[in-house]
């Protein structure tokens, strides 16, 4: 079962990585996969800001690279202080490799809180979808 306590700290510690240099807005990521693995991720900004990748995909990019089939829970802080959730681009990618009822530990101002995947992003564009298409087909 993965700890989210860990995994949050996984992501602070993370977040030290992050190149953050136009907004300033430091991110971690940290995320376990079903075979019991952790990955982490911090965001890495670009001067082309478009192409500034977030700390959970570089997390989850690593993660399948690496083999992994699935996520079973993740955790994302920002900078202190501040509350940060997956913004919806991590949400749709989280969504690829995550059951609906995987746990995601985010930052509030003060402390934590707990949601899922499936309250994160319901009514989820996914493979299903072009499953479907092509059984028209
Ligand atoms: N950011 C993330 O890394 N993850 C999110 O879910 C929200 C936003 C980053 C992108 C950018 O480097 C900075 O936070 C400000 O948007």
């Amino acid at each position: 079962m993965p700890n989210l306590a860990d995994l949050f700290t996984a992501a602070l510690e993370a977040r030290d990585h992050a190149y953050a240099r136009y907004s300033k807005f430091t991110v971690g990521a940290a995320l376990e996969t079903t075979d019991g693995r952790i990955f982490t991720g911090s965001n890495v900004e670009n001067s082309s800001y478009g192409l500034t990748i977030c700390a959970e995909r570089v997390a989850i990019f690593s993660a399948v690279h690496a083999g992994a089939t699935g996520i079973a829970a993740i955790a994302v802080t920002g900078p202190d202080g501040v509350h940060c959730t997956p913004c919806g681009a991590c949400r749709q990618v989280i969504s690829e490799f995550a059951a609906r009822d995987v746990p995601v530990r985010y930052a509030l101002a003060d402390g934590t809180a707990d949601t899922t995947v499936g309250e994160l992003l319901p009514l989820t564009f996914g493979a299903d979808a072009l499953a479907a298409m092509r059984g028209l087909g």
